[in-house]
């Protein structure tokens, strides 16, 4: 499969490290049916660049890639409060010399805090030059196209990026990373049987399996919803892979059984914690100083403990984590992470 006719540009010089787990997964084994577990690795996509990075970060080489060759001079994305999406945008757009704008969706009622830490500390910081809150259920193309056309009156270019980065071009970023992954095992002679990721907007789960049918990788993928239950979740996933291997001009229709969702994980709401994300939090964390986030990581990692302990990831397995960032919201949920939240 050859990407390079896609103009893209490079946010991380490098390829994001595969690490064994031994201590988490000693962890986990003693939780397990038999005392036993999986041998637990992860890929340090929170290492990527425009750091700290995470998987937005390869969705918006291709993204970034295409607003500068169509002549924007701001690029217009949407994301919740503590988007980490909106965040790495931003940061992508600095890097080239543009100009910003958020559409912030308020999917939790209340949710928005001007004074905000974590990402949208950041926002601040960087300083993005527009911010329009608006209620959960908003029509966010329609929002982000009326932020486009106030630019447009102004004799501006703005380009519009989807909710997580998520369309065709955006998922070639995990197309990129399948590719990379390949590399990887072959060059280090690395076999996993199972790789876990998070399932949202469905960019990075639906390159993935994109990526893996394009370049035959039979390892078998797992995404666990941080939003959706499989009913919901997987025809999106279905969809954006068969965006993807269309504008790869691939010729295949993605068949359903290469979606895998698994749900029950992210629940009462997403972005909302849980007590099985706290735990994952709090063990990746003190046994191999590995930082997740609350609402994306944490609660993916929650998933891998409950399949793992539920025998549904098996003993005998390697299983490769997806770590895909989202540090900075760590800071806006310290108390609930250390468990003394009221
Ligand atoms: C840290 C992190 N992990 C996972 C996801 C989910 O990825 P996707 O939206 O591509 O499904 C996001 C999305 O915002 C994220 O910020």
């Amino acid at each position: 499969m050859d990407l390079s006719c896609f103009p893209r540009r490079r946010y991380t010089p490098y390829a994001t490290p595969l690490e064994p787990l031994p201590h988490l997964s000693a962890a986990l084994a003693a939780s397990c049916p038999g005392g036993r577990g999986p041998e637990l690795w992860v890929k340090r996509d929170d290492m990527l660049g425009l750091f700290p990075g995470g998987n937005k970060t390869r969705k918006l080489e291709f993204l970034v890639a295409d607003a500068l060759a169509q002549g924007a001079d701001t690029l217009i994305t949407c994301g919740a409060p503590q988007s980490n999406h909106c965040r790495i945008t931003l940061a992508a757009a600095l890097k080239e010399g543009l100009k910003c704008r958020f559409v912030i969706e308020e999917r939790v009622p209340d949710s928005y805090d001007p004074h905000g830490s974590g990402n949208h500390f950041m926002f601040r910081l960087m300083g993005v030059e527009a911010l329009t809150v608006v209620p959960a259920g908003t029509d966010m193309a329609a929002a982000m196209t009326k932020v486009a056309d106030e630019l447009k009156a102004a004799g501006r270019k703005g380009y519009v990026i989807p909710g997580g980065g998520s369309n065709a071009l955006g998922g070639l970023g995990y197309v990129a990373c399948a590719q990379e992954l390949q590399q990887q095992c072959f060059e280090q002679g690395l076999r996993f049987d199972r790789v876990v990721v998070g399932s949202g907007s469905s960019g990075t789960h639906g390159g993935l399996v994109a990526g893996f049918l394009g370049n035959n990788i039979r390892i078998p993928l797992t995404g666990i919803g941080v939003s959706r239950d499989p009913d919901q979740q997987a025809p999106l996933v279905l969809k954006e892979a068969q965006a993807v291997v269309d504008l790869l001009g691939l010729g295949f229709t993605v068949p359903a059984e290469a979606v895998q969702c698994v749900g029950g994980f992210w629940q009462p709401k997403y972005s909302v914690p849980n007590a099985a994300m706290v735990e994952a939090v709090q063990l990746a964390a003190r046994s191999e100083g590995l930082l997740l986030d609350p609402v994306y990581t944490g609660k993916v990692m929650a998933g891998l403990i409950g399949l793992a302990r539920r025998g549904e990831i098996g003993a005998n397995e390697r299983v490769l984590f997806v770590h895909t960032g989202g540090l900075p919201a760590l800071h806006a949920y310290e108390r609930v992470v250390l468990g003394d939240a009221a």
